[in-house]
């Protein structure tokens, strides 16, 4: 298997008042090419500042991050921003769209800025991936006509519009409710059979139980993880319950 990002002995700190709160600390993580990771951990385990060191949001304190053959550490602004732009795609808990522009509107515009592709072929671009997630019907509406589950599929059209290798998604689901939250998940899972990349990070086991490898956080390592392959035989509900066993088993 290809590895798309190595991550070796990761730390990273801030300042708070008194003292410096250490986030990170020795976190090594592998993700292969194709892959789909969930990682799971208790509210300030550092799962947000993983995803942030790994996709170069973020400068760490020391370690490597290394992305498809690319030394993050040793890339600029500029080139960093390239990347991110151009091979990375992010979705957050909630998607902040400008909302004086249609939906497809704020889908293309951030894509525009790399000019490699002319505005019309990005418009019909987002317009199939509006259709892929369900909301090919919500592409000239304003952002405040569409329900938060919707707009979400928006976020992940505008993620993919540059074709990335890998998506970060850091709690996805975590403002929608469970119908919602469903078709998010068979969205990446559909992403996922393209070939692409995903980490995700969420607080909820069937969520993580959808995904191929679980990652466990806890005080900013990671102190364990969960193989469970292919979504195929098993029910999501059965790999949710290995989940949360392995999560009350690590004391998370
Ligand atoms: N920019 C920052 N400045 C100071 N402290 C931060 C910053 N970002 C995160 N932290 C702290 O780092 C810890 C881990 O945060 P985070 O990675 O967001 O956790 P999680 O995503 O698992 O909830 C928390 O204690 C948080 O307060
Ligand atoms: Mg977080």
């Amino acid at each position: 298997m290809k590895k798309i990002m190595d991550g070796q002995h990761i730390y990273k700190s801030f300042d708070a008042e008194k003292e410096r709160i250490k986030v990170l600390r020795d976190v090594s993580v592998i993700i292969y090419e194709g892959e789909f990771i969930s990682v799971m951990g208790p509210s300030g385990s550092g799962k947000s500042t993983l995803l942030y060191a790994l996709s170069g949001m973020d400068t760490i304190d020391s370690g490597e991050v290394i992305f498809n053959h690319q030394r993050l550490g040793a890339c600029g602004e500029t080139e960093l921003s390239d990347i991110r732009r151009q091979q990375m795609g992010f979705v957050f808990q909630q998607p902040i769209f400008l909302n004086n522009l249609t939906i497809i509107d704020n889908i293309v515009l951030p894509a525009m800025r790399d000019n490699r592709k002319k505005v019309k072929e990005l418009a019909s671009k987002a317009q199939q991936l509006l259709e892929i997630t369900g909301i090919g019907n919500l592409a000239y509406r304003m952002p405040n006509q569409a329900s938060g589950g919707q707009l979400q599929r928006a976020g992940i059209c505008r993620a993919l519009i540059n074709e990335p290798k890998i998506i970060f998604a850091d709690e996805p689901t975590g403002a929608l409710n469970s119908k919602a939250a469903e078709e998010i998940m068979g969205n990446f899972l559909k992403i996922n059979q393209e070939g692409i990349t995903i980490m995700l990070v969420t607080h909820d086991a069937k969520v993580a139980a959808q995904s191929e490898r679980v990652l466990f956080m806890k005080d900013g390592q990671i102190i364990d993880e969960l193989q469970l392959g292919k979504l195929s035989n098993q029910t999501v509900e059965e790999r949710a319950e290995r989940v949360t066993r392995k999560m009350l088993k690590v004391e998370m």
